[in-house]
């Protein structure tokens, strides 16, 4: 099975995850729009979606699906959405579409996060995948030696600017051990908007997709 394969099979057996009646949370990327396709099929089932992205948003409506912005909806009861690694606890590198920071919002309106992904997203260390930061610009070259301090090397994202108008810089060459702690420290730093480290917000679930057939793991 080729990797885009794996992806349609999860992004398929997400629907099983979606409560009918209700809005549902929608990511953003190559996975979750398999997951979108999927899920017109419930169109009339459910209320409609929460979406994370201008191009989510766009494919969403394109289906047919009714969206809606984070800002209007209290709680979901599910967010559904890739990653770019997922560590055995379930924490996630996220961002890898530039989509981090309304990702982490829709996510944080969530009971529950189901994340989709192809085998090779599953990883023992977070940090191999450079680490995504949205940025306040200004702060670029202060950011740049915040994270040299700490081992990392943080690199523009040249010709990107996110939904939310902020450039963003990968870091590379982080192991990330702990990752809730290194989300804090960095949550803290002037000029982050977000991190893509996922851990306060990791998975409940992961729907793996696996040459054997789709593997639930529930954290
Ligand atoms: C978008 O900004 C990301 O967080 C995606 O969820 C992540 O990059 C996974 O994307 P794919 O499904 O395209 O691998």
């Amino acid at each position: 099975m080729t990797q885009d394969e794996l992806k349609a099979l999860v992004g398929q057996a997400a629907l099983a995850y979606v409560v009918p009646g209700q809005w549902v949370g929608v990511g953003t990327g190559s996975t979750v729009n398999h997951f979108i396709t999927a899920l017109a099929g419930m169109k009339g089932q459910i209320a409609g979606a929460v979406s994370s992205s201008v191009a989510s948003t766009q494919r969403l409506r394109a289906v047919g699906l009714a969206v809606r912005e984070a800002h209007e909806v209290d709680s979901l009861p599910v967010y559904i959405d890739g990653a770019d690694e997922i560590d055995d606890q379930g924490c996630m590198i996220k961002g890898g579409g530039a989509a981090l920071t309304r990702e982490k919002i829709v996510a944080d309106l969530a009971a529950r996060f189901i994340c989709i992904a192809d085998a090779s997203k599953r990883v023992a260390v977070l940090g191999a995948f450079a680490l995504p930061v949205e940025v306040i610009e200004l702060a670029v070259p202060q950011l740049q030696r915040r994270f040299a301090a700490i081992g990392g090397r943080a690199v523009l994202r040249v010709g990107v600017l996110t939904d939310n108008g902020h450039p963003i810089l990968d870091v590379h060459g982080l192991q990330i051990g702990n990752p809730l702690a290194l989300e804090t420290e960095i949550n803290q730093w002037p000029g982050v908007v977000t991190v893509g480290l996922f851990a306060r917000h990791r998975a409940s679930v992961c729907l793996l997709g696996t040459p054997q057939g789709v593997q639930t793991i529930t954290y």
